[in-house]
């Protein structure tokens, strides 16, 4: 088997490949003068996994490029990130279902699709190959368990990320609980654990997105408001988009951890190892 990374997926690639012992192929990414991009890749072989997230226009193109580059018997593609798939469905009409536009080119000359906790797992329908989602909810899971030994409590920002936290708190070993709005008048809302009491405890809230961190940065508000004694935060997609990042550390949100589905500082927490597993078992 080898494996090439697409330009943003360099680390993870490279680890997948260290840890299977397989070979890692490199390639050029460039563009020209008039911003169409160039991929070069001498890939060719039995077995070919591409491993690269769409985390903007310009990522989707380029390794839509690189799997037309490849010359393999058998291409697997691992989409750590798939952008666009959060416009699942149509909200106004005259929309789009990005996410099918999407699973649809990038299912072109391609035998297989991983993904990585994606937003929907009914995306994966929409890919004309076989595609599965891989969970790294283990993962965060031994990270908050490194990081926050004593009786961490690990909090889903809402209700449909409560199986996510579920996953992550058996692999911690911990208790976990969501968070749900209660409106209090036209202008007010509280957001306090369900069924859990926060107080003087060490809260992680876990998320599949931390996109603009603006979830997360009210929720955290609350938290401290409600006497939690610290409060951490860990997704698996780390897009800090418009200032995410610093909105969620100038909340007092003493740490923040992301996986390297998207690669940044931020990326504590690897998705190699299941990644690997997978690809070993299919
Ligand atoms: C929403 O469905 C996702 O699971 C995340 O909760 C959301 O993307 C977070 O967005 P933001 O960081 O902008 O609040």
């Amino acid at each position: 088997m080898k494996i090439i990374g697409a330009e943003h997926s360099q680390v993870l690639a490279a680890k997948t490949a260290r840890i299977l012992d397989a070979e890692l192929l490199s390639a050029e990414f460039r563009s020209f003068p008039d911003g169409e991009l160039y991929v070069r890749a001498e890939a060719s072989g039995d077995e070919l996994v591409i491993i690269g997230s769409v985390t903007n226009s310009d990522s989707l193109i380029q390794l839509l490029l690189l799997i037309d580059a490849c010359e393999a018997e058998d291409l697997t593609l691992v989409i750590p990130y798939m952008g666009y798939a959060r416009q699942d469905k149509k909200f106004r009409p005259g929309e789009p279902i990005s996410a099918r536009a999407v699973a649809r080119a990038l299912s072109q000359g391609t035998d297989r699709v991983f993904t990585i906790n994606v937003h929907e797992e009914t995306v994966l329908d929409h890919f004309t190959v076989p595609a599965e989602n891989i969970s790294i909810a283990e993962s965060i899971g031994d990270y908050i368990r490194r990081m926050i030994p004593k009786n961490p409590l690990v909090l889903a920002p809402d209700e449909g990320a409560a199986d996510f936290a579920a996953d992550v708190a058996k692999s911690a070993g911990c208790e976990y609980d969501h968070l749900q709005k209660t409106r209090l008048s036209g202008t007010e809302v509280n957001i306090a654990p369900k069924n859990i009491d926060a107080k003087g405890r060490s809260v992680i809230i876990v998320d599949d997105i931390i996109s603009t961190g603006g979830t997360l940065a009210m929720a955290a508000g609350m938290l401290r408001e409600q006497g939690a004694a610290e409060v951490h935060a860990a997704c698996v997609h780390g897009v800090f988009t418009n200032g995410g990042y610093a909105r969620l550390a100038s909340a007092n949100i003493r740490s923040i951890a992301a996986s390297d589905t998207i690669e940044s500082g931020a990326s504590r927490i690897s998705a190699a190892e299941s990644i690997a597993a997978a690809l070993k078992q299919r």
